[in-house]
């Protein structure tokens, strides 16, 4: 039989998210606060030699999806020659990219010609100002231009990561869906999570509620296949050009169907986006350690991956950064 991981809860484990950078050049007020200057030491990252090694691991595991994420990916340099290697992994089937957008125009072709798949994108609004107010940067022109150019490279579908919050960007949500059926985008509406400093702070409100109403108001028809590996839900137009999906960690969680687990830019391998257990796997790849010892560590960790996160029962204790596990 071809290896699988399986943790206690009996979900299988074919997903991997790859922070590729702790950086970002945004400020996301729910993700990394402004002045954030601790990141991870440049002698701790990976090479791309490291993480396409243990990532070659994780799929000889079973694992067929893997996403890069950062901080924001693209800062990572060559991040289309690391892309191309993952891309062509045996057994690998799905290599896809989230990004902040900003570094896009340039970047685009170049993904797309190494074998990322599919791009998720995050936009919360298409009004300059409120943009600012969000990411702490001008430059909503340089992410619509990047959506451009990812359309015009051909990846499809683009999806659009809208983290909504009370008071900021709630009454910008209808705009968002015209403008995705406009374009063919997946509009995907985020609950904020309280990870970090930051996103304590950040209030949400219930989607599980909005995204029915917006199903019912843009005549929406549920969608039945998942699309994606992620926990989204979706709606989509009879045609099926557009679809709107709703992410919500808080008003109703989705961990049992958890199918992923993290690497951080260091190694570090995270059990789950909303608990603390670690394993440094990257530690342990330094200090000399071969294959199989590493295989042997990965199973012993999904083998403790925890059943849920606990946000809603433990608000504050999550105290890294979503910048540093990459959401
Ligand atoms: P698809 O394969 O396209 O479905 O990707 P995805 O939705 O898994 O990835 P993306 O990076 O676009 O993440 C979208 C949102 O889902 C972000 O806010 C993530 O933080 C959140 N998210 C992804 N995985 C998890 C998870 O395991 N738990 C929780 N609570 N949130 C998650
Ligand atoms: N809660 C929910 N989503 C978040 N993201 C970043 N921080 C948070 C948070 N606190 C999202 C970004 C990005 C995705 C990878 O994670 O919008 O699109
Ligand atoms: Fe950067 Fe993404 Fe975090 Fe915004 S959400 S600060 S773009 S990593």
């Amino acid at each position: 039989a071809n290896p699988v991981l399986i943790d206690p809860f009996q979900r299988r484990i074919d997903y991997l998210r790859v922070s590729v950078t702790d950086r970002c050049d945004l400020r996301c007020t729910y993700c990394l606060p402004k002045g954030f200057k601790d990141y991870e030491e440049p002698a701790n990252w990976l090479s791309h030699d490291e993480m396409a090694r243990l990532i070659g691991l994780f799929v000889g595991l079973g694992v067929g999806k893997v996403r890069l994420t950062g901080g924001e990916p693209l800062l990572r340099r060559h991040i289309d020659v690391l892309a191309g290697r993952i891309a062509a992994l045996p057994g690998l089937r799905d290599l896809s990219l989230s990004s902040n957008g900003t570094q896009l125009a340039r970047h685009a072709a170049a993904l797309k010609a190494a074998g990322v798949k599919r791009l998720n994108i995050s936009l919360d609004t298409l009004d300059s100002h409120c943009f600012q107010r969000i990411t702490g940067s001008d430059c909503l022109d340089r992410v619509l231009a990047g959506l451009e150019a990812a359309k015009a490279v051909g990846f499809s579908p683009i999806k659009l990561n809208m983290v909504v919050q009370a008071g900021v960007n709630e009454r910008e949500v209808e705009r968002m869906v015209e403008f995705s059926i406009q374009h063919g985008f997946v509009l995907r509406l985020i609950e904020p999570m309280p990870i970090g400093a930051t996103g304590q702070a950040a209030r949400g409100i219930d989607l599980t509620r909005l995204g029915s109403e917006l199903a019912r108001r843009f005549a929406l028809l549920p969608a039945l296949a998942g699309q994606g590996a992620g926990p989204a839900r979706y709606w989509q137009t009879a045609d099926g050009a557009m679809s709107l999906g709703v992410i919500t960690p808080m008003s109703q969680h989705f961990c049992a169907a958890c199918n992923r687990v993290r690497l951080g830019v260091d190694g570090t391998l995270y059990l789950c986006l909303g608990q603390e257990d670690r394993v440094p796997l990257g530690e342990l790849l330094r200090s000399g350690a071969d294959d199989d010892t590493l295989r042997e560590t990965i199973r012993a960790a999904i083998a403790r991956k925890p059943e849920r996160h606990e946000f809603d029962t433990r608000p504050g204790k999550i105290v890294r950064f979503m910048a540093q596990t990459g959401g």
